[in-house]
């Protein structure tokens, strides 16, 4: 995936991703688009992914057939909103291994502080796909991914359904090998951090939480 951004810019996307932008549109009705835009979004971050062939009958006759070549990939759900994401692609790719990162902001220094890792063992064998819907600040991602490739990482995406421009400039100063794919780069951030136009807090819209 050579590109560093990818914006998904497909109609289906764009049209679920208006409805979950709506404030009016509820708590189900969320994560229901959330889980099916994240299909359409794994879709495009697999693209590349490498194949080789396997012997096969069909009734009719034998055939090398296509199939994902080397080890299961790594989804790494960035804690809590990553789960939203992670389900969908869990339909598309059931045999994936799984990782979560607990990431929380001390509210003194601003920096991320982890308070959960848990990966698939191998990970530097795997290609490893980091999922979060926000790329806001770009912290907790950069933060995610630096601890990703200290566990072994080398080959890694990161999946977020809306980048701030912030966000993006942050993870390719950090990180230029890891490309993104998302569903939109938004405008800005605002003062609090959030993205604008955005959805609001992706974990309080999809956890119905506020
Ligand atoms: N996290 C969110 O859930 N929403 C934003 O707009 C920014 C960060």
């Amino acid at each position: 995936m050579p590109e560093h951004l990818t914006i998904v810019d497909h109609p289906l996307v764009q049209h679920k991703l208006t409805l979950m932008r709506d404030k009016g549109t509820s708590t189900a009705g969320f994560r229901q688009l959330l889980r099916e835009i994240s299909h359409l979004l794994a879709y495009e971050v697999t693209r590349e992914l490498k194949m080789t062939t396997r012997n096969i009958e069909t009734p009719l006759t034998e055939l090398d057939a296509p199939v994902l070549a080397g080890k299961k990939l790594a989804l790494i759900s960035i804690l809590r909103a990553g789960n939203g994401l992670l389900d969908g692609i869990l339909d598309l790719i059931p045999s994936a291994r799984v990782g979560f990162v607990g990431l929380y902001r001390d509210e003194e220094t601003l920096q991320p502080v982890q308070y959960y890792f848990k990966v698939p063992e191998g990970l530097e064998d795997r290609l490893v796909i980091a999922v979060d819907p926000m790329l806001a600040t770009g912290n907790s991602s950069v933060a995610a991914i630096d601890l990703l490739k200290k566990a072994g990482a080398k080959d890694i995406r990161f999946l977020c359904l809306l980048a701030s421009p912030e966000g993006v400039a942050k993870m390719k100063e950090a990180h230029p090998d890891v490309p993104i794919v998302t569903a939109s780069l938004d405008q800005k951030l605002n003062e609090k951090g959030y993205i604008v136009p955005g959805l609001g807090d992706a974990g309080d819209r999809m956890f119905g939480t506020k």
